[in-house]
């Protein structure tokens, strides 16, 4: 296991690097890509023997008998999440952009408002505008530097059009692992507003020393009648273009509704997705992402005590996650000005911080997952294009 090595991804297809020059102007030659949510590290050893079986095998036929799958998900969520998941709750997406505009379609109609909190994964408000639905934005507030919910505010901001609420929980970006209390106030607000609650917990794995992921049916179990879930692999164990997800209900009149819309769109499984889920969701998939974490966590300290020590940048401290947070409204520049420091100057790609909705104005998101000297070179390049600052 090994997270220092470098790996060359360009001209793999790999969207991350391949489309860094065309569409961020970031030289492919030695620029470095920190957008996407995926990582510069391969899975652990146990999904390769499974991908490598498969080849060696050489046939890819549709997929059947899905239980060992089905087993290794419910042996997951107990095992690292201490929640218990009955393998008939479980439904297989094609990843979880797939599996929210599944809920969008099946739990709202035209001209209904979904609830986001802001700023928040971008693909979430395009999938509902996309859907003629309407985003209603409950921006998160900042108490010491961190991302809090403010139930009164958003309560004021409720118009009686809203159906749905989407949660990101841990959260991208800014990484809050929301506390019990704080997912407790979702339920409510959702029991109050009469809200079908997706909580979208893809990030729920990648949380670091002094933190606690809790999944929503733990912290709320009296909403299982107006809750679906979200998990995957993917983000876990850097898997993203096998395209698979789970959307989890476990309540059985919403399985139902939910059930019809995944029929109405013929969606099947995708074998390597199966088999590489299957593979990862075991003790040797479980021991890789500890060492991930551990890793994970160095890298967040060097980025954080670079990026921190140019004056008017601020990198918010990730509770989870590996998407950095970086804001640049002190240094009194526009956003075309710092983003330009950092793609031109640095020769940087990021996620421009507008894209997350109201909040993220000012913002950028570094992905902080790639080895630890590539970390370090990223953080020396940004020190540069701010010198002047200091
Ligand atoms: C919160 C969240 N949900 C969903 C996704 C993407 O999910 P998928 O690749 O399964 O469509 C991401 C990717 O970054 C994400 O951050």
């Amino acid at each position: 296991m090994s997270f220092d090595e470098t790996i060359d991804r360009r001209g793999t297809h790999c969207v991350k690097w391949d489309m860094m020059e065309p569409m961020f102007g970031v030289p492919a030659k030695d620029g470095i890509a920190m957008w996407v949510a995926d990582m510069e590290f391969r899975p652990p050893a146990v999904v390769q023997r499974a991908v490598e079986a498969m080849a060696a095998h050489g046939l890819y036929g549709y997929f059947g008998d899905d239980r060992a799958y089905l087993q290794a998900i419910c042996w997951w969520m107990a095992a690292r999440h201490g929640w218990k998941v009955d393998p008939k709750a479980i439904f297989t997406t094609h990843g979880l952009v797939n599996g929210t505009g599944l809920c969008v379609d099946t739990f709202t109609a035209p001209g209904d408002a979904v609830v986001l909190t802001t700023p928040v994964y971008h693909a979430f408000a395009r999938l509902i505008r996309a859907a003629g639905r309407e985003v209603r934005e409950c921006p998160l507030a900042l108490v010491d530097g961190q991302q809090v919910m403010d139930f009164d505010v958003w309560d004021r901001l409720m118009t009686g059009t809203e159906r749905m609420m989407i949660l990101c929980s841990p959260h991208n970006p800014g990484g809050r692992v929301w506390t019990a209390a704080e997912l407790r106030g979702v339920a409510d607000f959702c029991i109050r507003h009469d809200l079908i609650l997706v909580s979208d917990e893809i990030h729920h794995d990648l949380v670091y020393p002094g933190h606690r992921h809790i999944a929503m049916p733990l912290a709320a179990p009296d909403i299982a009648d107006r809750l679906v879930m979200m998990t995957a692999t993917t983000k876990t164990f850097n898997i993203a273009g096998s395209h698979i997800g789970n959307v989890i209900i476990a309540d059985e009149a919403l399985r139902a509704r939910f059930a019809t819309r995944m029929n109405a769109h013929g969606i099947s499984p995708n074998s390597f997705g199966m088999h590489m889920a299957t593979a990862a969701y075991s003790p040797e998939g479980a021991e890789w992402v500890d060492g991930l974490m551990r890793y994970l966590d160095g890298n967040r300290r060097l980025f954080d005590d670079g990026m921190n020590a140019i004056p008017g940048v601020r990198s918010m401290a990730l509770q989870g996650t590996y998407l950095a947070w970086v804001d640049f409204a002190d240094t009194g520049m526009t956003p075309a000005e710092f983003t330009h420091r950092v793609e031109h100057d640095a020769r940087i790609a990021v996620n421009h911080g507008v894209v997350f909705g109201t909040g993220g104005e000012t913002a950028l998101r570094f992905n902080i997952a790639m080895p630890r000297a590539q970390v370090a070179e990223a953080v020396a390049r940004l020190q540069g294009a701010f010198a002047d600052l200091q």
